[in-house]
């Protein structure tokens, strides 16, 4: 078991605000990490800097041993990374199929250059992302929806396309931000029934920022806790839970208190 991401003293400002301080943490190959804190915690930009969407202030992110500070953003998908969206990130219009295959195009390593000189291999890389888009298609039971435009589709549905699209350039990680937020207890089993199987099925390694606690206790193998920017505390669900200024970051200033659903 190695070390797939390792974030190191890692900080990110925005003008005198710092929403991400000096964090460290890693994620192991097969691991599935749950990221959790109150709301601002910074959890999000934690995610933001990991998928290459905002560049750090300060620290460094390696990933599968490359510093992604060498990697242009647009490459992050294609190098392993897939991400989902807080607030939905889909086109509205288009159809599910469509959507997924999205996903799918920062995979094809054909520019239009090669496609010209190289049609064969552009014909082969459409097949071949089709082939991937039905098996995601089939692995989260999506069928009956895959010719639907997505802005008929329920929330729930519409997070599971975003899934979809998110496993479609086959990641080696997959970061989670929030998944089940607004999901009936029915959509909430699904999906974290669908998270264990990407990890045991796709050998994909799972990151999620979750705030509903049922799931983070029962999937997580390991927890980090953000509270103002800051990591107060690291893991296994039952040494978190059980940790005092764990407790103490969702009591104190009369925020959410998630921990309580669970009897901490
Ligand atoms: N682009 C941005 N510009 C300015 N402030 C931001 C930006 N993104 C996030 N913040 C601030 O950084 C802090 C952490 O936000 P965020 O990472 O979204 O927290 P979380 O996901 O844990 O709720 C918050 O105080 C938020 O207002
Ligand atoms: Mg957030």
């Amino acid at each position: 078991m190695s070390d797939l991401l390792s974030v190191e003293h890692l900080s990110k400002s925005f003008g005198g605000l710092k929403a991400v301080a000096d964090v460290s943490l890693t994620v192991t190959s097969g691991e599935i990490c749950s990221v959790i804190g109150p709301n601002g915690a910074g959890k999000t930009t934690l995610f933001n800097m990991i998928s290459g969407v905002l560049r750090p202030t300060g620290g460094r992110i390696l990933f599968d041993g490359t510093d992604l500070a060498t990697v242009s953003p647009s490459r992050f998908a294609a190098i392993g990374i897939g991400r989902t969206f807080q607030n939905l990130a889909l086109f509205k219009h288009g159809t599910v199929v469509e959507n997924i295959l999205t996903g799918r195009h920062t995979h094809l390593r054909s520019n239009v250059l090669d496609a010209v000189i190289f049609f064969g291999r552009t014909r082969r890389e459409e097949i071949e992302a089709r082939e991937r888009v039905e098996h995601i298609v089939e692995f989260l039971e999506i069928e009956h929806i895959r010719d639907a435009v997505v802005g008929t589709l329920s929330y729930g549905q519409q997070k599971r396309v975003e899934l979809a699209r998110a496993l479609a350039c086959e990641p080696k990680l997959l970061l989670l931000d929030e998944m089940v937020s607004g999901m009936n207890q029915e959509e909430t089993e699904d999906i974290a029934r669908f998270v264990l199987d990407i990890r045991d099925q796709l050998s994909i390694t799972v990151l999620m920022i979750e705030h509903e606690m049922r799931i983070v206790m029962d999937i997580s193998d390991r927890v980090h806790v953000l509270n103002f920017g800051r990591k107060i505390a690291e893991g296994t669900p039952a040494e978190v839970r059980r940790d005092p200024a764990v407790t103490e970051a969702y009591l104190g200033g009369h925020r959410s208190e998630p921990l309580a659903k669970v009897g901490a």
